[in-house]
């Protein structure tokens, strides 16, 4: 292949931020004289990268360190790191972007090995916090891309032991962001990742190995991690949440948490620490969150108030069905379509439970009605069983009674008729 041309989203970050791209960038499989030489050399920090690029994606896909470094990959001397033969030798901070950008962020380049893979790191990574610090003030403590790919042992984000596999990726964000010491100086909290790992979040991801729960870059971005705006956090939550991030869009706080500067969504739940929401939170007691800004005297504090009696009631209803049917069924009787049913209960609980997200009275109502229609029902059933069972019982004991009765009277027959048989042949 020919060297590979900067292309658009190339030229443009040049173009933003100023870096020169270099035309050339030639990736070709080689026998490469650089590792050889440097496993010889026994020095430790020319011997690690040497060693450790065999497990690199790019070793993987025919690249050697030349892709990166430049040089002469065919001279066996130390003329292969000449200057002339475009050897850039270790790339500073700066410059690692724009290694690394050469090809991440030439879409053309990049189709010949995966069409899929996407070629805005650059791009979206000039857009971050650490990008425009890096650009800006040159500040060299910003993550740049070999901080969260460790440079020559890069691995796709699925290998479970790459830097930025999900279950990994936090410990990653965590060198710097839970490094109190490192992170001196800036005006910003250390106990993200901490506070992460006591999260829902962190349980669904790790105890129960559901990658589908967000760590730091679902929320933040791959590679645009900036300060979360108030607006912006809805949008974040709801990628998963749709339906508690559509209600609330539409809800009367929608607009006045705007107004007030108060973001959405973490508000009532936290950004790093979410736990499993209860019913606890709703209302004005203990633990309501409501009553931070609400109280017993305002409509809005009574609204809250009246959604936790409607959901409160809907669970007691059907905790109640569902105890009386369990005993109707210990008793042996079959109230299997009653429990089935009931099922529909726990399903307007869950939908009473997101229609709070509305924030109106009436939301949660039409779902709690529609439970304790249910578990109303399954209640009757679960008595009607008990009842049936108890008249089953009374004519058991009649049936016991009369069996008794009768092996009685035999029992006395038998005893007759033995008594005069004795009688016969004895006298
Ligand atoms: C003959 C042995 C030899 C060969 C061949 C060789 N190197 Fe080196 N390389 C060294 C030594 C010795 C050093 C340390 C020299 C120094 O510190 O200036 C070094 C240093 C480096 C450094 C670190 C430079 C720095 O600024 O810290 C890089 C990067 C590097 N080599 C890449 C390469 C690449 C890429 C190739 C192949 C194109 C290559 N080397 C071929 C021996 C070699
Ligand atoms: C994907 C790009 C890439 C490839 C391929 C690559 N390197 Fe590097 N290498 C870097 C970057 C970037 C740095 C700068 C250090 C950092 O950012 O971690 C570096 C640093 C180094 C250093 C200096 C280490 C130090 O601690 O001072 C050496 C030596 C080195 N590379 C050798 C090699 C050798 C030998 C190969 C081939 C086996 C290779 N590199 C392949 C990107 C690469
Ligand atoms: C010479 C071109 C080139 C350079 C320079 C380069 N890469 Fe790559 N990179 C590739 C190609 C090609 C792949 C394989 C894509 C594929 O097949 O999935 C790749 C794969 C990756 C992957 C895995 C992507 C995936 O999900 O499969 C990561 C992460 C990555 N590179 C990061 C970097 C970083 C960080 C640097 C700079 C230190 C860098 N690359 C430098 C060409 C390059
Ligand atoms: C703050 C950490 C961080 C920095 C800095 C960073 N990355 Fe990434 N990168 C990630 C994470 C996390 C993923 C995994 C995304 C996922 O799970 O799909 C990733 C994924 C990738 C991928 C795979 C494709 C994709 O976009 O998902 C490539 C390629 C890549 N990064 C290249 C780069 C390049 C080039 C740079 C520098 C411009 C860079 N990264 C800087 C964290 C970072
Ligand atoms: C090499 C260290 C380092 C790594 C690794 C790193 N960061 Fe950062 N990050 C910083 C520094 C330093 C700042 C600048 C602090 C500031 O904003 O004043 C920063 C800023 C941020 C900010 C903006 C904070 C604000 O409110 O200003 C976010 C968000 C962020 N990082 C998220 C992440 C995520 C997510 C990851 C992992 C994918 C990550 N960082 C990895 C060092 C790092
Ligand atoms: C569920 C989404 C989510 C996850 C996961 C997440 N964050 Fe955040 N992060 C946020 C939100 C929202 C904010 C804004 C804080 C606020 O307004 O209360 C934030 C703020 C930040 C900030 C700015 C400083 C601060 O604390 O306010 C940094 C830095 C940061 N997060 C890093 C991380 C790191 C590192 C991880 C992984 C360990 C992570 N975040 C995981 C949503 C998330
Ligand atoms: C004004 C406070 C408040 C805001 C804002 C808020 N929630 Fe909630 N959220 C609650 C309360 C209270 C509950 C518990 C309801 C219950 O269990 O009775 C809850 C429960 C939840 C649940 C669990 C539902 C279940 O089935 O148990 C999720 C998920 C959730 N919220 C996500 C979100 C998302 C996403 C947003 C932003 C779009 C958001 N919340 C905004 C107060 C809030
Ligand atoms: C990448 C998807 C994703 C994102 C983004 C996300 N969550 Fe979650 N969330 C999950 C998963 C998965 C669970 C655990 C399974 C469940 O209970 O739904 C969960 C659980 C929760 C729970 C506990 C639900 C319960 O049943 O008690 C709350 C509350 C919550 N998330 C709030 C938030 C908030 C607030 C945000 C934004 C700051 C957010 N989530 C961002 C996927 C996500
Ligand atoms: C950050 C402060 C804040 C929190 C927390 C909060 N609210 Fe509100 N809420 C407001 C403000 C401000 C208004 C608009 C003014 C008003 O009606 O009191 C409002 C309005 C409402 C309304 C509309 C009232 C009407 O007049 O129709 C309802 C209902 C409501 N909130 C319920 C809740 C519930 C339920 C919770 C707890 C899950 C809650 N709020 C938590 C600030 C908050």
């Amino acid at each position: 292949m020919g060297a590979a041309r900067p292309t658009m989203p190339a030229l443009l970050f040049a173009a933003i931020v100023g870096w020169a791209v270099p035309a050339t960038a030639q990736p070709t499989r080689q026998a490469e004289g650089c590792v050889a030489c440097h496993l010889e050399t026994g020095d430790d920090r020319l011997v690690k990268p040497a060693k450790a690029f065999a497990g690199d994606i790019h070793a993987a896909k025919g690249f050697g360190c030349v892709a990166c470094h430049g040089g002469d990959a065919k001279q066996q001397g130390m003329e292969a790191m000449d200057r002339a033969q475009g050897y850039v030798g270790k790339p500073d901070r700066q410059q690692v972007v724009q290694v690394c950008g050469r090809c991440h962020a030439d879409a053309r380049f990049m189709k010949q090995y995966n069409p899929s893979l996407r070629v805005d790191q650059v791009i979206e990574y000039a857009t971050s916090v650490h990008g425009r610090r890096l650009r800006e003030l040159n500040d060299p403590k910003v993550a740049v891309c070999t901080s969260c790919h460790p440079a020559h042992s890069i691995k796709p984000p699925s290998d479970p032991t790459s830097s930025v596999h999900p279950l990994r990726v936090v410990d990653t964000c965590g060198t710097c962001h839970a490094d109190a010491k490192y992170m001196t100086g800036y005006r910003i909290p250390t106990d993200q990742l901490s506070k992460y790992k006591t999260s829902v979040h962190w349980k669904t991801m790790s105890a129960k190995s559901d990658l589908s729960a967000p760590t730091c870059n679902k929320c933040h971005g791959n590679h645009g991690a900036a300060p979360p705006g108030v607006s912006w956090v809805g949008t974040v939550c709801g990628q998963c949440h749709t339906v508690m991030a559509e209600l609330f869009t539409k809800s009367p706080h929608a607009k006045v948490f705007a107004a007030m500067g108060v973001p959405g969504c973490v508000t009532c739940h936290e950004s790093h620490a979410i736990q499993e929401a209860g019913d606890e939170m709703l209302g004005l007691r203990d633990k309501a969150v409501c009553a931070s800004c609400h109280s017993a005297s305002d409509k809005a504090g009574k609204s809250a108030a009246e959604m936790r009696a409607l959901i409160d009631s809907l669970r007691n209803e059907s905790d109640k069905a569902r105890a009386i049917l369990r005993q109707a069924e210990h008793a042996g009787m079959d109230v299997s379509q009653a429990q089935f049913d009931l099922n529909e209960a726990k399903g307007a609980l869950v939908k009473a439970r997101a229609a709070v997200h509305a924030f109106a009275v009436d939301a949660v109502k039409k779902e709690t009605d529609a439970g304790l229609g249910v578990s109303a029902k399954a209640h009757a059933r679960g008595v009607r069983a008990l009842r049936e069972l108890q008249f089953r019982r009374a004519g058991l004991v009649v049936f016991l009674v009369i069996i008794v009765a009768l092996i009685a009277a035999l029992v006395l027959k038998i005893r007759q008729l033995e008594r005069r048989q004795q009688s016969r042949t004895g006298g």
